[in-house]
């Protein structure tokens, strides 16, 4: 296992490796989940075919200046008319799921079930009819990002019609693929659709109007679109049908910058309580979390509004979005060290939860400048599920790492990477009693990596975006994950 050797070197010099971080060997559960994901938009370009409607990274990609060298998903990589190609990919690396989205615009043009897209509909039947006999099981997300250009225009996740939009939405992908599809995720990384989206407006739709405020109404509404769509499929199909479905979460582990000063550690709880407790709290416990309910008012009022820029959920509305889950989606990428700041009278996001992170150095770079390398917190964020909301069966929806700059097939950084992390799940599982149910790589092949566009390779497979037929080709990290998956962990 040369990839073992190399992690013993460059993780530590050549110096004797941790024991936390040493590789230990064993199995995951039997009946262990082990997939590779995309999304929609990602991949599939034919932006135009069949009926589709736009969606906001359409318009978003096609504004100069939003997306790096102006890439946009148009084409990408062809996957809308490349599915045997695709299907042969999951096929080599073994996987047992394949992680993809539905994009919403292709199948409900306008957003609204009043104008049903079959055409839409019929190409990710195939989808799911391919995957079924190729034995790879569907794990579906209903919502990554691509909202109908058409929702925007009337407010988007801002308007609370939305709501009602997605659970309609919901429904009609219940009733068309329920059949066959026995693993659903409501909404891929609520925390960047509202923050990103609506808040920063580094992401369509793009708005940064009030960043005090936006956001939070945002993932107020992405939260109950949630709890309404899950409701959908607990009373009218999950009788039926028997598949489980539940949101993807993401976030980081926050370290104390300095684990022996009290308003460091503060800091991380809050940075914690702010990120995953955002959207984790009132699904798994019934509400925001006390910090974020405390600072944002605290901020509020001392700005001389007169009540929090948090939005409340009425004690009917935590009743119906409390325990909205059928297992905990993760997505983990990268982990920080936190320490406390004071932003003065400005008021956006990071003011509100008052701290400042860096990276620590050790942690190995990636293509990606906002993910360091840090297995150790995907073990720790794990043991924090556990502990915060219930000890529920966690199923891990995304992880990965990018490249950039030349193009090199022989990516002993993400079989290092692979390595480490799956190994950190393991230890979780068997040694920490977290509840592991399942893995998903991000991501099956190079993409475009929303604003980074294609500078940014996250796949296994890498994709010529030059070229007219947009191949694909192996690099060397497909044989380690797949001796991963053959394994079922880690070699006897
Ligand atoms: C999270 C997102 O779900 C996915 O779309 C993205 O490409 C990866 N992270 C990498 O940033």
């Amino acid at each position: 296992y040369s990839s073992y050797i190399y992690s013993q070197i460059i993780n530590n010099n050549g110096l004797p490796v941790p024991e936390e971080e040493k590789i230990m060997w064993g199995h995951f559960r039997e009946d262990f989940l082990w997939s590779s994901s995309t999304s929609a938009y990602q991949i599939e370009g034919a932006w135009t075919a069949d009926g589709k409607g736009l969606s906001i990274w359409d318009t978003f990609s096609h504004t100069l200046g939003k997306v790096a060298n102006n890439d946009n998903g148009d084409i990408s990589c062809d996957s809308y008319n490349k599915l045997d190609v695709d299907i042969g990919l999951l096929k080599q690396i073994k996987v047992s799921h394949y992680r993809f989205s539905i994009s919403w615009p292709r199948v409900l043009p306008d957003g609204t079930i009043h104008n049903i897209n079959e055409a839409g509909i019929n190409y990710y039947q195939r989808v799911i009819d391919a995957l079924l006999a190729a034995n790879i099981q569907p794990q579906i997300t209903l919502y990554h990002w691509d909202l109908p250009q058409a929702l925007e225009d009337e407010g988007g996740w801002l308007n609370e019609t939305i709501v009602d939009r997605f659970s309609d939405y919901a429904d009609l992908l219940f009733s068309r693929f329920g059949q066959k599809v026995k693993l659903w995720i409501t909404i891929n990384e609520a925390y960047i659709v509202a923050l990103l989206g609506y808040g920063y407006g580094s992401f369509a739709p793009g708005i940064n109007r009030d960043p005090s405020t936006l956001q939070y109404v945002a993932a107020h509404n992405i939260i109950k679109a949630h709890a309404e769509a899950w409701h959908v499929y607990n009373d009218k199909y999950r009788a039926e049908q028997k598949g489980l479905i539940s949101i993807t979460i993401n976030s980081e582990w926050a370290e104390p910058r300095n684990p022996f000063k009290q308003e460091d550690i503060d800091g991380a709880k809050r940075y914690m309580d702010f990120f995953i407790g955002w959207f984790a709290n009132p699904i798994f416990n019934g509400d925001y979390t006390e910090s974020m309910k405390k600072y944002i008012l605290e901020r509020s009022l001392a700005a001389g509004l007169e009540k929090s820029r948090l939005p409340e959920f009425t004690p009917a509305e935590i009743a119906r979005i409390k325990g909205t889950h059928d297992f905990f989606g993760l997505n983990y990428y990268t982990s920080v060290l936190v320490f406390p700041v004071d932003f003065g009278n400005t008021l956006n996001y990071d003011a509100d939860r008052g701290v400042a992170f860096i990276h620590d150095r050790t942690w190995l770079d990636t293509g990606s400048s906002w993910l360091k390398m840090a297995p150790l917190g995907f073990r720790r964020i794990l043991k924090y599920i556990k502990d915060e909301y219930g000890n529920p069966p966690v199923i891990v929806t995304e992880n990965g790492l990018s490249e950039n700059g030349p193009i090199d097939l022989n990516d002993e950084h993400r079989s290092y990477f692979y390595e480490n992390h799956v190994n950190q799940l393991l230890k979780a599982y068997l040694v920490d009693g977290v509840d592991v149910r399942g893995y998903t790589a991000w991501s099956l092949m190079d993409n475009l990596e929303w604003a980074a566009g294609y500078s940014e390779r996250f796949g296994f497979f890498y994709v010529n975006h030059s070229h007219p037929d947009r191949p694909r080709t192996p690099k060397a990290s497909v044989s380690y994950y797949t001796t991963l998956v053959n394994c079922n962990g880690f070699p006897d």
